[in-house]
């Protein structure tokens, strides 16, 4: 515009002193200058119409594009538009997919998130730390932003920071990868890995349940199992989840699960409405009990009992405790015990919706032995998670687990339980948890005990 306006300035000048000498002269002035100066004045005018017509239509068409864009969307808050902001943040933008290839977590402002999130159009589902959105890097990459409530004891910078750094660090096939966070006055997020099919419970219970065929829950069982006891036994540092849950695991495209969540109870605290005690961490119906005891000693045992309690719902692909038509409570695990306990888990295929067969009917036992062992009262008697792994695929023969879930019933007249648990004790290498020997199952490769 303004390179036009000087064009403009220096035409009228050319103009005006063509017509200076005829109005000098006291004439009428040439004609010839007068249409000549009346002919160039003529088109720059036209072109500047012309000009103004163009930026003015540009203008429109962009709004047109712009509102029919957001027609399916919430209006965006934000003074430019993301394309404007894309393109303005470009190097940034470059700098921070150099960091995802380099697997470092990054740390992303809020408008960047807002951008990511198409002004957070999408919500995947809600829990106790705050919203998940779907979102996607300019790159196409597609991701869940996890945006962290707020509370009065919000964590210092530093400390959020620390906690970042080890949740980015860990890293296995069976854990969502958190490519970055945002952390500034008024917001927390995360951002994390997009799972396609979202979490398992939405595979468990309700129409989709029977989505998943039998082969491929006993791979997410396995998959999860390896995740946790990778956060248990090998990373760098290492993580009790206390939130295993069905909506924890998460399934990407195929299928695979990889555990969320984890070393978040470390970075804030929940909502509460999940919790009703303020020291009291997990899910009613995965958190194991000691959890609920005061000044009780909590290990990563307690993971170990969420497993359980979650292997039990893919057995039944249902919730452990549902309310039976007669008002009682129907609590699928006690069942599972009973059958074990009268030798009729090879009857469990109804319950499971497979259909009869002499391998899967195998799987199903050795699924339901494993998930007695893990939810066992006391926390040394559950497995650590490497030797749930190695029960789960199969390749150790698995002792016959004691009756679990005495704490409900505090003074017991029943003597199958005793029964139970000295058959335990009388097998093999059976020392509940004192010696580095397992007494889970039959084998000889030494686990580490936790
Ligand atoms: N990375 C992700 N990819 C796709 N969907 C996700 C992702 N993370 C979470 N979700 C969806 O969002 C829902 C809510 O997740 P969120 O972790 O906030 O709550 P929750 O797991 O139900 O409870 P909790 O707060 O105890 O973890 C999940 O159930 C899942 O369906
Ligand atoms: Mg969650």
């Amino acid at each position: 515009m303004a390179s036009m306006a000087a064009w403009l300035i220096g035409i009228i000048i050319v103009v005006c002193q063509v017509s200076t000498p005829s109005a000098q002269g006291g004439g009428g002035g040439n004609p010839m200058s007068i249409v000549i100066a009346f002919s160039v004045v003529g088109s720059v005018v036209g072109l500047l119409i012309l000009v103004v017509i163009g930026i003015f239509s540009y203008k429109f068409a962009k709004k047109v594009v712009r509102e029919w864009r957001n027609t399916s969307t919430p209006p965006t808050d934000l003074e430019s538009a993301p394309e404007e902001i894309l393109e303005k943040d470009a190097p940034e933008m470059d700098k921070f997919l150099r960091e995802i290839a380099d697997e470092y977590p990054i740390r992303f402002t809020a408008q960047q998130l807002n951008v990511f999130t198409n002004n957070y159009a999408t919500r995947l589902g809600s829990g106790g730390f705050g919203d998940v959105y779907k979102g996607q890097f300019p790159n196409g990459l597609k991701i869940a932003v996890k945006i962290l409530k707020r509370n009065s004891d919000k964590k210092a910078e530093n400390q959020f920071m620390a906690e970042i750094g080890t949740i980015g660090r860990t890293r296995h096939r069976n854990l969502l990868r958190m490519y970055g966070f945002c952390y500034d006055e008024f917001m927390s997020a995360l951002v994390l890995e997009y799972m396609e099919n979202g979490s398992l419970d939405r595979f468990l219970y309700g129409k989709t349940r029977n989505e998943i065929d039998w082969e491929k829950l006993q791979e997410i069982a396995t998959g999860t199992a390896r995740g946790i006891a990778y956060l248990h036994e090998e990373c760098h540092r290492r993580i009790i989840h206390y939130d295993i849950k069905p909506a924890n695991i998460l399934l990407d495209v195929d299928f695979s699960p990889k555990i969320g969540d984890f070393g978040l109870s470390n970075l804030c605290n929940r909502d509460n409405t999940h919790v009703s005690l303020t020291e009291y961490r997990g899910t009613p119906g995965y958190s194991a009990p000691e959890l609920l005891r005061f000044n009780f000693p909590v290990t990563f045992k307690c993971d170990v009992y969420s497993f359980g309690m979650v292997l039990f719902e893919m057995i039944g692909r249902r919730k452990n405790a549902e309310v039976s038509p007669s008002g009682s409570i129907d609590w699928f695990p006690i069942q599972i015990w009973e059958r074990f306990d009268k030798g009729e888990l090879v009857n469990m295929s109804g319950e499971c919706n497979v259909e009869e067969d002499g391998e899967r009917k195998m799987a199903i036992e050795r699924m339901c032995m494993v998930a007695l062992w893990c939810v066992q009262d006391t926390p040394e008697d559950r497995p650590p998670m490497s030797a749930v792994v190695k029960m789960l695929e199969g390749s150790a023969e698995i002792m016959p687990p004691p009756k679990p879930f005495q704490y409900m019933y505090p003074i017991s007249t029943d003597t199958s339980a005793v029964t139970a648990v000295t058959v335990a004790m009388d097998s093999e290498q059976m020392s509940s948890g004192s010696s580095s020997s397992p007494i889970w199952y039959k084998g000889s490769v030494p686990i580490l005990r936790t």
